[in-house]
């Protein structure tokens, strides 16, 4: 079977932050339209692939997207509806030659992204096939509903309050479905909102649909959260509800001392490993994402050979889904699991890779949302078709984070068969 693809047209349209990104639709010859929101991130890493602005101060303070939308209009069109693909990896191909450089800035990867997750999804509707089974087919996995990490207290890039981690996940490990894992989420971000008021503090909410208040050191934040899950009568850890960080590191690390910043305190790279020792002898802590910064590949290899046995050590910033980085980590041995964004590398052809890279090194990956959303749900057919079993799509509110969580429920609800939860072996 072929890809045909008779257009492809962008719009500017806002994400959940209020900046403009794109709205591709794809036609494919049968007359099938398909429709893909590109997400934007915050906190980035520096390799990223890169997003094309326009900066023009005049509108949206220089975020616009018209040159990406302009982009994918004009070039990726013509180039995209001028021939037929034998497959979507193909269209991947010509997306990647036709931007011509490493990092997707000419065309943009907003611009590529966009018109990625479409052919995909438009070549899944030609084969008549669910989004996550034709992923399965395509990467040769075996699909898996996911352990669902609700992301209920925001800090760092994501919120205006002074708390230096960004992101304290719920992970549900012990739920035994997916629709158990996320009550047991809605229950404690609900619980959680109480525990936060009885105590005097603020419950609004990050960019992440989290909540976000004053608190400034990550241990009282985690003490809430224990209290939270007890009270909403699950059990803390493994076997019940447990906790996953991500500190996003790069952020709190001052580039004039090249010390980590939290609470108050200045911390070396050994001293900040020491502080995470000592939070996940003390709190159900099971995953930390960007425990360190990411040019800081000496410092990881030490968090690494302390930590790694006993907990996931989780690249983000570090790795940006780039198989190369993540094959060079895999050699050093930085880290122990990979997080998954597909805009980070730019296609859907190159997160595969990525994926089946970690798969091979017996890397863990969770696939994950950028902080700025749409209601776009590709990343849970992903995960699911991927089997990699974790998944993070911020607080359980929020339209476009729920967006996410919903269409996990729906396939949960369509095929009861399909196991759940962290892949074993
Ligand atoms: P971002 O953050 O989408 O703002 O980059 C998410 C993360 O760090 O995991
Ligand atoms: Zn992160």
């Amino acid at each position: 079977m072929s890809l045909e693809i008779t257009q492809v047209h962008a719009v500017e349209i806002l994400d959940s932050r209020a900046r403009p990104t794109l709205s591709v639709t794809l036609t494919a010859g049968d007359g099938t339209r398909i429709r893909a929101g590109v997400p934007s991130g915050a906190s980035t890493g520096t390799r990223e692939a890169v997003e094309l602005r326009d900066g023009d101060q005049a509108r949206y303070r220089g975020q616009g997207v018209l040159g990406a939308v302009g982009h994918v209009n004009g070039e990726i069109s013509r180039t995209l509806t001028g021939s037929s693909f034998a497959t979507a990896a193909d269209v991947d191909r010509a997306l990647i030659e036709l931007d011509g450089t490493a990092t997707k800035s000419r065309l943009g990867a907003n611009a590529v992204v966009g018109c990625s997750l479409a052919a995909w999804r438009a070549e899944a509707a030609l084969a008549g096939r669910e989004l996550w089974q034709h992923l399965a087919q395509a990467a040769g996995t075996a699909p898996r509903l996911p352990v669902p990490h609700f992301n209920v207290v925001n800090g760092g890039a994501h919120a205006a309050n002074s708390l230096d981690f960004q992101e304290f996940m719920l992970a549900p490990l012990g739920a035994p479905s997916l629709p158990e894992a996320v009550r047991a989420g809605a229950e404690v971000y609900a619980q959680l909102k109480a525990c936060l008021s009885a105590e005097g503090h603020t419950t609004g909410l990050g960019d992440e649909g989290g909540f976000a208040p004053g608190v400034d050191r990550p241990e009282d934040v985690l003490r809430l959260l224990v209290e939270a899950i007890t009270d909403a009568g699950y059990t803390p850890g493994r076997d019940g509800v447990a906790i996953a960080l991500d500190p996003a590191a790069s952020e709190f690390r001052h580039p004039d001392d090249g010390l980590y910043h939290v609470a108050g305190d200045a911390l070396t790279s050994d001293q900040l490993i020491d502080r995470y020792e000592a939070i996940i002898d003390r709190f159900p802590v099971w995953s930390i994402e960007d425990g360190l910064a990411e040019d800081d590949w000496d410092g990881w290899v030490r968090l690494t050979a302390r930590l790694g046995d006993r907990m996931q050590v989780m690249g983000d910033d570090i790795f940006v889904t780039d198989p190369a980085i993540i094959t060079e980590a895999i050699s050093k041995k930085v880290g122990n699991s990979a997080l998954i964004k597909v805009n980070q590398i730019g296609t859907v052809a190159e997160t595969l890779d990525a994926m089946r890279i970690c798969r091979e090194a017996d890397y863990t990956q969770m696939v994950s949302h950028r902080s700025g959303e749409t209601d776009d749900a590709f990343i849970a057919d992903l995960v699911v078709g991927t089997g990699s079993g974790q998944i993070k799509s911020g607080a359980p509110a929020r339209g476009e984070r729920v967006a996410k969580y919903n269409r996990l429920l729906e396939i949960a609800g369509a095929h009861a068969s399909l196991p759940f939860g962290l892949p074993t072996g």
